[in-house]
C-alpha cells in the first residue's frame, strides 16, 4: 500500500487529516486520484445514492459595486454590457424552470444596489408564493444581518456566498482594500445563525494561492460546517487585472472535491460551470469525484454571456437553449440519476429539519 493510500485511507476512515497530511494530499499531483475518487464516491453513495440535485440558476443582474480581481463582471470592468432582469423575467425564467422539473431556484447576481432589500423580498416572496414546494436560494454577496433576516422571513432558505479564502494576506491580493475576510466570513456565521442552509467554497488556483492557504480554507470550512460547497478552477478573465494568471489545475480541483466529500460527507457539492469550462467532460469528472448536483442556467438565453465571471464560460451559445436536456444526459453517461427534488442537505434530514414544504412536493 502506497503512503498516500494510507492517507486516503485515514480520511476515509476519520474524516480528518493533520495539515501536514493535508498539504502532501493535496500535493501529490494525480498520484492513487482513481483510489481517492472511488472512495469519495462509495461515501457518497452510502448517504445520496446515485442521486444528483438540480438547482435551477438565474443571474439576475450583473451591475456589482465590487472590484474583486478576478471577475469579470467586476465595476472596474467597463467593457462589459450591464443587464438586470425584471422581477417579471426572473419569475418567468421560474415557470420555465418548474415546467422543466426545478424545484430550487438559485438567484446569483453582483452585489447590485439598485435591487433594494425591499425589492430583494418582494421577488422572493413572489417566487415563495407561486412555488411553495421550491427551495429559494440566494446568491448575492455580503449584506447586513437585518437584511438576511428579512430575505430569510420572506421565504429564502438557503444562501450561497464563497468565502473565496481564509488566508487574510491572501485574500487582500484579489480583492480591493474595502474588502475584507472578517466581513466576509462573519456574514456566513450570521446566515448560520438565521437558520440559513449555508453554502462557502473557493477558487482553485487564484493566483498567489498556495497548499497551506488551502489547508487553512478546509479549518475555516470545518469551523463553519456548511450544508454546500462550491469550489471551481479559477479561470482567467481578459479584462481583469488577473489576465496574465493562468487557469486553475482541473486535477487538483476534482481532489479537493473528493477531500471534501470525505471530510463533509453529507455537502451538497454542485459539480460547477467552471469546471464545465476548464474541460468538456469536466462536471462528469467531478460526479465521479464526489460531487452531487449540477446548477443548469436557467437565465434567458440572450443575457446569459453578459455574465462573464471569467472567458470561455459553457452553456452561453447556441447549445445553451436546454441545459437541463443536456445535462441530464451527461449525468446519465457518467452513472448517476437526477433528482426532481428540493434535494435537502441529508444531515438536516436525520434531524427532521428537512425544507418546511418539501412534503408537498410533486
Ligand atoms: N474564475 C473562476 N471562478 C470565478 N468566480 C468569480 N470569478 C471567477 C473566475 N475568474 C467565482 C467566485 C464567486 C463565484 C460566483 O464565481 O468564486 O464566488
Ligand atoms: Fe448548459 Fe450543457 S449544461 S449546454
Amino acid at each position: 500500500m502506497t503512503m498516500k493510500k494510507e492517507l486516503i485511507d485515514k480520511l476515509a476512515q476519520a474524516g480528518n487529516l493533520t495539515d501536514e497530511e493535508l498539504k502532501s494530499l493535496l500535493e501529490s499531483g494525480d498520484e492513487d486520484e482513481d483510489y481517492l475518487f472511488q472512495k469519495a464516491d462509495a461515501r457518497r453513495q452510502s448517504i445520496y445514492g446515485k442521486e444528483v440535485y438540480l438547482r435551477g440558476l438565474i443571474e439576475f443582474t450583473n451591475y456589482c459595486k465590487n472590484n474583486c480581481y478576478y471577475c469579470g463582471i467586476r465595476c472596474g470592468n467597463t467593457k462589459l454590457e450591464r443587464y438586470r432582469l425584471t422581477k417579471d423575467d426572473i419569475l418567468a425564467c421560474c415557470q420555465e424552470g418548474y415546467r422543466l422539473g426545478y424545484r430550487t431556484f438559485v438567484l446569483q447576481g453582483g452585489e447590485d444596489p439598485f435591487f433594494t432589500d425591499e425589492m430583494i423580498c418582494d421577488i422572493v416572496s413572489a417566487i415563495h408564493g407561486s412555488y411553495p414546494d421550491c427551495a429559494i436560494t440566494l446568491s448575492i454577496g455580503e449584506k447586513e444581518k437585518s437584511s438576511y433576516q428579512a430575505y430569510f422571513e420572506a421565504g429564502a432558505r438557503r444562501y450561497l456566498l464563497r468565502h473565496e479564502t481564509a488566508n487574510e494576506a491572501h485574500y487582500r491580493k484579489l480583492h480591493p482594500d474595502v474588502m475584507s475576510p472578517t466581513h466576509r466570513q462573519q456574514c456566513l456565521f450570521d446566515l448560520k445563525a438565521i437558520g440559513y442552509q449555508v453554502g462557502t467554497g473557493l477558487m482553485v488556483g487564484s493566483p498567489f494561492q498556495t497548499t497551506e492557504n488551502i489547508v487553512e480554507d478546509i479549518r475555516f470550512m470545518q469551523k463553519l460546517d456548511p450544508d454546500m460547497i462550491g469550489i471551481g478552477p479559477f479561470l482567467t478573465h481578459l479584462d481583469t487585472p488577473f489576465s496574465k494568471y493562468e487557469n486553475g489545475s482541473l486535477k487538483l480541483t476534482l481532489r479537493l472535491i473528493a477531500i471534501f466529500r470525505l471530510m463533509f460527507p453529507y455537502a451538497l457539492i454542485p459539480s460547477t460551470t467552471a469546471l464545465g469550462t476548464i474541460h468538456p467532460a469536466g462536471r462528469e469528472m467531478g460526479l465521479k469525484a464526489g460531487a452531487n448536483v449540477v446548477m443548469p442556467n436557467l437565465s434567458p438565453t440572450d443575457f446569459r454571456k453578459l455574465y462573464s465571471l471569467y472567458d470561455n464560460k459553457i452553456c452561453t451559445g447556441d447549445e445553451a437553449a436546454e441545459c437541463r436536456g443536456c445535462l441530464e444526459r451527461r449525468v446519465k453517461g457518467a452513472g448517476y440519476e437526477i433528482v426532481n427534488a428540493v434535494g435537502d442537505c441529508a444531515k438536516l434530514r436525520l434531524d427532521g429539519n428537512t425544507y418546511p414544504d418539501e412534503t408537498k412536493m410533486s
